[in-house]
C-alpha cells in the first residue's frame, strides 16, 4: 500500500486541514470458540486527545467473526467492565438463552457464552450489547463488531470475498466530540468514523469490489451515493443475498441496517471516488435531516464525505464482472400466515428527548408483550403515526417487506432484512417465519433501533413457544458463575440453597457431583481436562444451568 503518499491528501468538504486516515480494517477471526474481552479504553482518534472509549479486544469496536453455516459458534464474551453489559447477534436466528438481550446479563467480571448452530445465510450481521437503557451508551462507546456468515451457495459465485483486499467491512458512524476530547452521547454527531476512523480513506484494487456497510450510529440515517453521480449495485441486505444485484444510485441506510455493494472500479487506476451520505435530500422526519426541530449537528441536511475510495493496481485474481443472478429466496407465502399483528408507532418529539411507544406501551422487561408459536408465520405492519421516521427491528428472525403503504417495495429492499425503516405516515407490511424459540425468561425484542429511543423504552418482547412443549422454568443463569474461561476456579452464587451441585463434560458425562449447603462458593476444575464444561445447580425447586470453559 502506498499510504504515505496518500494521507496528505486533504479531502474537500471535511474539517478543513485534517489529512486522510487509513480505514481501520477490524481484524478477521475464524475459530471454533471466539473470545470477546469488552473492556474500557483509551484511544486517540485525533492526535494528541485521548478519549475514552469502550472496545471489543481492543481500544474501538470489535474484530469480524466469521461463522460457517451449519457450524456451531461458540462465543464467550467476558465483562472487564466496571457495569453490566449483554451481547447480542444481530440478525443471527438463535434461541433466545443465546440471543444475548436485556436478560442474558453479565456482569462485571463475569463471563457468559453462547453457543448456537449456525443456520442464517452467507450475509454480514453483526453483535453488539443489549443492557436495560445501556446500550446506547456502549454502542457509543465502541461495543460492536461485524459477523460474517458464508454458506455453500454464496461460495458458488464468483463474488469478492477476501477480507480487506477485495471485501471490505464499513462500519459507519457520526459522532458528537466534546473539546476535551470525550464523545458525547447525543444522538446526532458533527463528524464521522468509518471502523473508528476519521477522515477515513481506503486503498481499493482497480475490479470488482465489495463493501459490507453497516449503519452503526446511534441515530443517523444515512443516504449513501457517490461524488461522481455513479450507479452502485447493491447484492446483499440485512440478512442475505438478494436474488439478483440491483442497481442503484442512493440507498436509505437506518441506524441497524447493512447492505453489501459492489463496485466496478475496473481500468479505474489512480481515481479516486468518494461515499457520500446526501443529507440534503433527506425528508424532516428522517434523522439527519435539516429538520429545525432535531438536535443539532453540523452534519444534518448536508450532503458530507464519509469515505475517500483511492484506486489502486488490481490484485492478482481480480472479480471483473458481476454475476447476473445471485440466489433464489422463498420468502414465506401470505397464505401461511396465521395471525396478523398491527404495531402502531405513536409519540412526537426529537431524536433524543421524546417518548416514543408500540401500541401505546412502552418497554417494561417482566412483561411478555406477544406470544407466537413456535413455526409459524405472521404478517406484521408497522404503523408510524409519529413525527419521525423510525427502523423497526425484530429478534430472532429475518422478514421479508410485502408492502409499503399498499405498493410493493423496491428491489433492494425485496431480500431478508430484519431491520426496516418505517418513514412517518407509512403502514410497512412484513412477513416473518419464527423459528427460533424464545420463553418467557429470556424472550426475542423487537424495537426501534435508533438507539435512543431503545432505551427511552421503544421496545417490547415477544415469546416463541411449542405450545406442545411442557412449561420450563429458567433455564440458565450463567451470570451467577465466574470467571468462564477459568484455568481452575470457578465461583457460583444463587439465590437458593443449594442441594446440588452438578458438573458435566460436553459428552453429557457427570464429572462431578456434590452436595453443598450455602448459596455461594468456589470449585476446583484445576484437574479437569481442557473444554467446556455445564454446571448445573439444583435447589428449593430450581434450577440453574450455566456453561465453564476450561482453559
Ligand atoms: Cu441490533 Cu435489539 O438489536
Ligand atoms: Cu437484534
Ligand atoms: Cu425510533
Amino acid at each position: 500500500m502506498r499510504l504515505s503518499t496518500l494521507s496528505l491528501i486533504i479531502l474537500p468538504g471535511l474539517a478543513l486541514g485534517q489529512t486522510l486516515q487509513p480505514m481501520a480494517i477490524p481484524p478477521l477471526l475464524d475459530a471454533d470458540t471466539f473470545h470477546l474481552t469488552v473492556a474500557a479504553h483509551t484511544h486517540q482518534f485525533y492526535p494528541g486527545k485521548n478519549t475514552p472509549t469502550y472496545g471489543v479486544n481492543g481500544p474501538y469496536l470489535g474484530p469480524t467473526l466469521l461463522l460457517h453455516q451449519g457450524d456451531t459458534a461458540r462465543i464467550v464474551v467476558e465483562n472487564q467492565l466496571n457495569e453490566v453489559t449483554t451481547m447480542h447477534w444481530h440478525g443471527m436466528h438463535v434461541p433466545g438463552e443465546m440471543d444475548g438481550g436485556p436478560q442474558s446479563i453479565i456482569g462485571p467480571g463475569n463471563s457468559w457464552m453462547a453457543e448456537y448452530m449456525v443456520k442464517n445465510p452467507a450475509g454480514t450481521y453483526w453483535y453488539h450489547p443489549h443492557p436495560h437503557m445501556l446500550t446506547a451508551k456502549q454502542a457509543n462507546l465502541g461495543i460492536s463488531g461485524l459477523i460474517i456468515v458464508q454458506d455453500g451457495e454464496e461460495a458458488q459465485l464468483d463474488l469478492p470475498r477476501t477480507y480487506g483486499e477485495d471485501d471490505f467491512p464499513v462500519v459507519l458512524q457520526d459522532k458528537k466530540w466534546i473539546a476535551n476530547g470525550e464523545m458525547a452521547l447525543y444522538p446526532l454527531g458533527d463528524s464521522m468514523l468509518v471502523n473508528g476512523t476519521p477522515n477515513a480513506m481506503l486503498e481499493v484494487p482497480a475490479q470488482v469490489v465489495r463493501l459490507r456497510v453497516l449503519n452503526g450510529a446511534v441515530a443517523r440515517i444515512f443516504n449513501l451515493g457517490f461524488d461522481d453521480g455513479r450507479d452502485f449495485t447493491m447484492i446483499a441486505s440485512d440478512a442475505g443475498l438478494l436474488p439478483a444485484p440491483v442497481s442503484i444510485n442512493r440507498l436509505l441506510l437506518s441506524n441497524g441496517e447493512r447492505a453489501e455493494l459492489l463496485l466496478d472500479l475496473s481500468g479505474m487506476e489512480g481515481d479516486t471516488l468518494t461515499l457520500m451520505s446526501y443529507g440534503d435530500e433527506l425528508t424532516d422526519p428522517m434523522p439527519g435531516s435539516g429538520n429545525l426541530i432535531l438536535e443539532g449537528s453540523f452534519l444534518n441536511g448536508v450532503a458530507f464525505p464519509m469515505l475517500r475510495l483511492v484506486v489502486g493496481p488490481p490484485t492478482a485474481n481480480p472479480v471483473t464482472a458481476i454475476p447476473a443472478t445471485l440466489v433464489t429466496h422463498t420468502p414465506p407465502d401470505e397464505g401461511e400466515s396465521v395471525r396478523t399483528r398491527i404495531k402502531t408507532l405513536t409519540g412526537t418529539g426529537m431524536v433524543a428527548m421524546g417518548q416514543f411507544r408500540i401500541n401505546g406501551l412502552l418497554y417494561d422487561m417482566d412483561v411478555v408483550n406477544d406470544t407466537i408459536i413456535l413455526g409459524s408465520t405472521e404478517v406484521w405492519h408497522f404503523v408510524n403515526n409519529t413525527n419521525l421516521a423510525h427502523p423497526m427491528h425484530l429478534h430472532g428472525v429475518s422478514f421479508y417487506v410485502l408492502e409499503r403503504n399498499g405498493q410493493a417495495p423496491p428491489a433492494w429492499e425485496q431480500g431478508p432484512k430484519d431491520v426496516v425503516l418505517v418513514d412517518q405516515g407509512e403502514d410497512v407490511k412484513l412477513i416473518a417465519y419464527f423459528g427460533e424459540p424464545a420463553g418467557a425468561d429470556f424472550p426475542f425484542m423487537y424495537h426501534c433501533h435508533n438507539l435512543m429511543h431503545e432505551d427511552h423504552m421503544m421496545m417490547l418482547q415477544m415469546m416463541v413457544v411449542d405450545p406442545q412443549a411442557a412449561v420450563r422454568g429458567s433455564q440458565r443463569d450463567a451470570s451467577h458463575v465466574y470467571p468462564s474461561p477459568t484455568t481452575g476456579l470457578v465461583r457460583y452464587d444463587v439465590e437458593f440453597p443449594v442441594e446440588h451441585l452438578r458438573i458435566r463434560d460436553a459428552m453429557g458425562r457427570v464429572v462431578l457431583d456434590q452436595a453443598r449447603g450455602p448459596f455461594q462458593g468456589t470449585i476446583d476444575l484445576s484437574e479437569m481436562a481442557r473444554g467446556v464444561y455445564l454446571l448445573e445447580i439444583v435447589g428449593h425447586g430450581q434450577r440453574s444451568l450455566a456453561r465453564v470453559v476450561k482453559e
